[in-house]
C-alpha cells in the first residue's frame, strides 16, 4: 500500500475526537490523486455521513456544476477534501478541538496530493487552514501564498444556495482559478464558459 492509501486507511479508523462516535461514515475525501487543485469544505453532512463521499448532497451538486463549467472534474483534476472528516451532529460548525484533531490528516493530504492551488470553499476552511480570524467576506477573491502554494478563498456554495447575490462574486473568484491554472498548468486547458 503506498501513503496515500495508508492515510485513508488511518483516518477510515480514526477515534481521535468525539465525531467518531455519532458518524456512520468518515468521509476521507475524493479526487485525483494528484491533482494540481485541491477544494476544502468545512465538513461532511448528511448525504455525505451516509454515502462516504464528500459533496454529494446540494452544495456538491451546485460544487460540481461551478466546477464543471470551469473544465474541472473530480476524477482527472481536482480532489475535494474537508477541515473534518466526520460530521458534526445535526451540521454543527466543527469544534475547535475537533478541528485540531482532525487538521494532520489534512495537512498530509496536502502534502502527498501536491497541489499548486487550494480554493477554501467557506468560513471555516479559511479560518481552520489559514487564520481563526480571517473573515470570508473580506479575502474571499484574492489570492493568498500557504506553504508555497496559492489559496483563492470564496464562499462556500451551500451560501450561494441561501443568497443568490454571492453567485456572481463567486464566479469570478473561480474565473480566477481557471486562468491561473492555464498560466501555471495547462495552457490549452479547456472549458466552455471561460
Ligand atoms: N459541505 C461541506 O463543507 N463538505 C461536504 O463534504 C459537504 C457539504
Ligand atoms: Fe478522526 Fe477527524 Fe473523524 Fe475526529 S473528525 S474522529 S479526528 S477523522
Amino acid at each position: 500500500m503506498d501513503e496515500f492509501e495508508l492515510l485513508k486507511q488511518e483516518v477510515k479508523n480514526c477515534t481521535k475526537c468525539d465525531l467518531c462516535r455519532t458518524r456512520t461514515n468518515v468521509v476521507f475525501g475524493e479526487g485525483f490523486r494528484n491533482a494540481e487543485i485541491m477544494c476544502i469544505g468545512e465538513g461532511p453532512g448528511y448525504y455525505e455521513d451516509q454515502q462516504g463521499c464528500p459533496f454529494v448532497g446540494k452544495s456538491g451538486q451546485l460544487l460540481d456544476k461551478i466546477l464543471n463549467v470551469c473544465g474541472f472534474t473530480r476524477s482527472e483534476h481536482v480532489f475535494i477534501g474537508n477541515i473534518v472528516k466526520c460530521r458534526p451532529p445535526n451540521n454543527r460548525d466543527p469544534l475547535p478541538e475537533e478541528r485540531e484533531a482532525c487538521l494532520p490528516y489534512l495537512y498530509k493530504q496536502i502534502e502527498l496530493i501536491n497541489p499548486k492551488i487550494i480554493i477554501l470553499l467557506g468560513a471555516t476552511a479559511l479560518k481552520g487552514l489559514i487564520d481563526p480570524n480571517a473573515r470570508i467576506t473580506k479575502v474571499r477573491g484574492e489570492w493568498m501564498q500557504w506553504n508555497n502554494r496559492l489559496v483563492m478563498p470564496t464562499f462556500h456554495p451551500s451560501a450561494l444556495l441561501r443568497n443568490e447575490k454571492l453567485k456572481k462574486p463567486a464566479w469570478e473568484d473561480f474565473k480566477k482559478v481557471v486562468s491561473k491554472y492555464r498560466e501555471i498548468v495547462n495552457k490549452d486547458h479547456f472549458s466552455e464558459h471561460c
